[in-house]
């Protein structure tokens, strides 16, 4: 069955009502749109868990520091619903920016600490805007569980503190980054890579393997990076933001591995920011 497309809140609220009369269980997948593998992969996650299931679709202006990449960011709503319709999804919830924002909207959810490393430091007020609309999609929605991806580490923790502090009664749940034959991992910014830069992209991943393999035999961060980043420049990428070794729980920086531990880095391909992250 085809989802419902839901755009306002209150209509949002009256189909929700009615699952919860019914005791049943809703999964969210808050999402941009142009959808991939990626996102398809969150929902499918969704419905094995939840009886019901909300795919939210909204290009949220707050969360883009650089107004180039928001005017670029794709926008698909007829391709996403054509992907999500094979899936069992029961609502696509896409709110317009008055919804979502209204006249004199003047309230900010900010996470200290988490968000001041990493994509923090480089995209000022980049994670207020994600911990705001996450907030409100969490409560306009009631969703029991929410689902991200872990390409986007560095959110899926800012989200989790976000909704402990707040004490929002939802679990959050990460999924696997998935990624093409070539191991790019799958991001609708993929889309505004050119040909020949979609084929250096990969390169990313191919580094940062080689850096977890340098780093797993016992090698520190501090040695291995002048290399990976020499690669990744001859390869043709621009700006770097960081190629850090952080462990998962504070994201706090390591050399060595001592407690578990993600690679994770950020590099400008053809203007386009590419991320990444990896388990160690
Ligand atoms: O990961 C994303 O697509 C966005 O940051 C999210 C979580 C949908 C919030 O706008």
């Amino acid at each position: 069955m085809k989802p419902v497309i839901i755009r306002s809140l209150s209509e949002l609220r009256k189909l929700t009502a009615q699952w919860v009369r019914r005791d049943e269980s809703i999964g969210l997948v808050p999402t941009m749109g142009a959808l991939h593998a990626g996102h398809l992969s969150l929902a499918k996650a969704a419905r094995d868990a939840c009886d019901r299931v909300i795919v939210t679709i909204f290009v949220n202006p707050k969360q883009f520091n650089n107004p180039e990449d928001l005017e670029n960011y794709p926008r698909t709503e007829h391709d996403d619903a054509e992907k999500l319709a094979p899936l069992e999804v029961d609502a696509i919830y896409v709110p317009d920016g008055e919804q979502m924002y209204p006249k004199e909207f003047a309230t900010n959810v900010s996470v200290a600490g988490l968000t001041d490393v990493l994509c923090g430091a480089h995209r000022p007020g980049h994670f207020d805007g994600v911990a705001t609309i996450v907030a409100k999609l969490f409560l306009q929605s009631g969703a029991n569980q929410a689902f991200f991806g872990e390409k986007d580490f560095q959110q899926l923790q800012v989200v989790r503190r976000m909704a402990r502090d707040l004490d929002i009664p939802i679990s959050v749940v990460g999924c696997p980054t998935i990624r093409e034959d070539d191991g790019l991992a799958m991001s609708s910014r993929n889309l505004n890579l050119s040909d020949d830069a979609r084929k250096t992209a990969a390169t990313l991943q191919q580094v940062m393997q080689d850096v977890a393999a340098g780093l797993r035999t016992g090698k520190a961060m501090g040695k291995l990076r002048p290399t990976a980043l020499a690669r990744l420049k001859e390869a043709g990428f621009g700006d770097i933001d960081y190629l850090d070794l952080r462990a998962m729980d504070d994201l706090g920086e390591l050399d060595t591995p001592e407690r578990p531990a993600r690679l994770f880095a950020a590099a400008y391909l053809d203007d386009v920011r590419l991320i990444d992250n990896i388990a160690i």
